[in-house]
């Protein structure tokens, strides 16, 4: 096993998967920090390529839990995602995004970070034999909750091409996003992409946002808060108070009760929510300020 090193700001995301060839065991961190095994006996057997302990800027390169969460939904309701166009946004190893595209049609699989888009890439490659005979595709592309434009520069990697991006705003009608709150800053970006991207649909949109409520002793309050998961929730109210200009928005938590396909802890912290955009008719919508 790797020799992990633990600096300040080193990130551990509990979950671990097997790597092709290996044995089939997935690797979970105790409260502590120190790797445990266990056997893995899900009816569907991903492989990824992810890295059991990083920085912060890093936390892609490891699988967290609520990419599972979302997964299982998935798993759940195969109907609600058949022949879809999907996009998930901070996608990480990629595993929800591989997931959907045995049931959708094309998923629009994105992060940021060159080498983190090459690992999710290969994971990609390696999970076509799922992903193929469905007649499903993934393509892995860049895009930046921080940048207001997708990038369509042909020399940067995992850019965009024009008919992709038309074919993204004309036809995505779900949108992914798993375990993405964890930065206040991050967060305020998500949800203008998330805005800006519905308000540019012409249709309706589901999107489905997994994250687990983490509490966190924090010297500023000196007492164990869930800034994150308090930034996250006012965001969702100012995206439902936001209705009324081209798009109104609708937002429920839904249950967590759904059949689990992957072994992981599906802790009561675990909260899956469904936002949905509908597009007001011209004479009904303001415009934005
Ligand atoms: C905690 S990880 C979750 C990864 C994956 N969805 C999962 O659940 O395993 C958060 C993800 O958000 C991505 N992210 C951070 N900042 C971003 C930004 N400005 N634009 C797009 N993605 C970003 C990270 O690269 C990382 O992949």
């Amino acid at each position: 096993m790797d020799q992990i090193t633990f600096h300040y700001d080193t990130v551990l995301s509990d979950v671990h998967m097997f790597l092709p060839k290996a044995r089939h065991l997935m690797t979970h961190l105790n409260h502590v920090g120190q790797p445990g095994v266990y056997h893995i006996s899900t009816k569907i057997h991903p492989s990824a390529e992810h890295t059991m302990a990083t920085p912060l800027e890093d936390v892609g390169k490891q699988v967290w839990r609520g990419a599972f969460l979302l997964a299982d939904f998935i798993l759940s309701e195969p109907t609600m995602f058949r022949e879809a166009t999907v996009l998930e946004l901070g996608a990480g190893t990629g595993l929800t995004s591989i997931i959907m595209a045995t049931i959708a049609k094309m998923v629009y699989c994105t992060d940021v970070g060159e080498d983190l888009l090459r690992m999710c890439k290969r994971n990609v490659t390696l999970n076509r034999h799922m992903v193929e005979p469905a007649g499903g595709e993934v393509r892995v592309r860049v895009l930046d909750w921080l940048q207001h434009d997708l990038c369509t520069d042909a020399d940067v990697a995992f850019s965009w091409k024009k008919d992709e991006i038309a074919d993204m705003y004309n036809n995505t009608s779900v949108i992914l996003a798993a375990d993405v709150c964890y930065d206040n800053d991050l967060t305020d970006g998500l949800f203008r992409t998330l805005h800006r991207l519905c308000t540019n649909f012409t249709h309706s949109c589901v999107i489905f946002i997994s994250l687990e409520k983490r509490m966190n002793f924090t010297l500023k309050r000196m007492d164990v808060t869930c800034e994150a998961y308090n930034h996250f929730t006012v965001c969702l109210s100012q995206l439902q108070d936001l209705g009324n200009r081209q798009c109104r928005f609708r937002v429920e938590q839904l249950p967590s009760d759904f059949a689990q396909f992957f072994l992981y802890e599906r802790v009561e912290q675990l909260e899956l929510w469904k936002v949905t955009s509908t597009p007001l008719p011209r004479e009904e919508a303001q415009p934005d300020s």
